[in-house]
């Protein structure tokens, strides 16, 4: 059983439609409030495509592999799994990995993120919940605070919990045992992790791009569940243009089969594919409008870079960590951007991608042999 603070939520849309109309008719709060289901909506609909086991779910080969040992070995030796954090960019599957290794490890899990753990109550309430051999997951794991991550440390080492009742001079400090438990923990950013929590995690997985011939599987498997009809090609073109993750081709097949609908006689083919993600100006490479205009706003104004974080930022209105998190890993790995000691700066590709002529001096904000 999954038991995570969305399945909490009241209203669960069943499709998206239901709840957009019961909600309030005011600007500001209407397009928070629709972002709300939307999102709640993209939840859903995610959970029913999720894999549930090791043979449903499509590459990160090698990672499998070593979590099927580790959880075997586990088995055998009638011990809960050693803690596990897994990084990597958003959208690669770590909330779903997750949900597998409780499935093939026989236990429940619990879903939470760091951000809702924010007063010590929330995380020592979650820890003296478990069950023995229970899953914690928790999400953003880098955003937990000190007092959070302290509680943390003995329940992980020694499953028990320091609590101080009492103040000043009255204090008293009680050990209380917590139940076996595996901790999984999720980050986009595992140097934001403090050390010492870093420390405490057994296994440490990081989580990669995937290949488009995985990224193909996806989008087939994906269709039959949603009764999506698609042909080897059209699922080619979603892979091609899904920036190398899962998440993103879950959401194109809807968009496809939406236009494939309206346009087309229900199919998605390469064609259909094609116009649909032209219509939602993703690229070829996968781009779409945010990544070109942070790539352009470099090469036109910065004469492609360096350029500090926080100067994009501003001038793209996007906060530091969502260019951090979810624009850059993908530009990175996809050879248009880079990272320098003195700032983002593009590459020849990124020119070339975007249609302009590569200056002559242009070096890829390298040090000069002088600088
Ligand atoms: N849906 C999302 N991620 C997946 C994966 N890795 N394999 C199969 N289906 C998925």
């Amino acid at each position: 059983m999954i038991i995570s603070d969305d399945d909490s939520k009241k209203n669960t849309p069943k499709n998206g439609e239901s709840n957009i109309q019961k909600l309030p008719p005011k600007s500001k709060a209407r397009a928070k409030d629709l972002e709300a289901v939307s999102n709640e909506f993209d939840e859903t609909y995610e959970k029913t495509i999720r894999p549930k086991s090791f043979n449903e779910y499509i590459g990160q080969t090698s990672l499998k592999e070593t979590l099927k040992i580790s959880i075997e070995a586990a088995k055998r030796r009638n011990v809960p799994l050693d803690h596990l954090l897994f990084y990597g960019p958003p959208g690669l599957g770590k909330t779903t990995l997750a949900g597998i290794i409780a499935e093939e490890y026989g236990v429940d899990i619990k879903i939470t993120s760091a951000p809702a753990l924010e007063r010590p109550r929330d995380i020592i309430g979650i820890l003296m919940s478990l069950k023995g051999g229970e899953i914690l997951f928790i999400d953003e794991i880098h955003r937990l605070n000190k007092v959070a991550e302290e509680i943390l440390y003995p329940a992980m080492e020694d499953f028990s919990l320091d609590l101080t009742t009492g103040k000043s001079q009255t204090v008293k400090t009680m050990r209380v045992p917590v139940q076996k438990f595996t901790l999984i923990g999720a980050t986009t950013k595992a140097g934001a992790l403090s050390g010492p929590l870093r420390d405490r995690f057994g296994i440490i997985h990081r989580l990669e791009f995937y290949k488009p011939e995985e990224l193909q599987q996806i989008v087939k498997r994906s269709a039959k569940i949603l009764n999506v009809e698609i042909d080897e090609n059209g699922a080619l073109e979603i892979a091609l243009r899904s920036r190398a993750t899962p998440r993103i081709a879950n959401r194109l097949i809807k968009r496809a089969s939406d236009y494939a609908i309206v346009k087309g006689d229900g199919k998605i083919t390469k064609e259909i594919a094609n116009l649909a993600l032209n219509n939602l100006n993703i690229d070829d490479f996968g781009l779409d409008n945010t990544d070109r205009a942070l790539l352009k706003l470099i090469i036109e104004k910065y004469s492609g870079g360096p350029v500090g974080i926080e100067t994009l930022a501003v001038a793209l209105g996007e906060d530091i960590r969502t260019i951090e998190d979810v624009y850059e890993p993908y530009l990175l790995q996809s050879g248009l951007l880079m990272r320098t000691l003195r700032g983002r700066t593009v590459t020849k590709s990124a020119y070339k991608h975007l249609g302009y002529d590569i200056p002559g001096n242009f070096n890829n904000g390298q040090l000069g042999l002088f600088e």
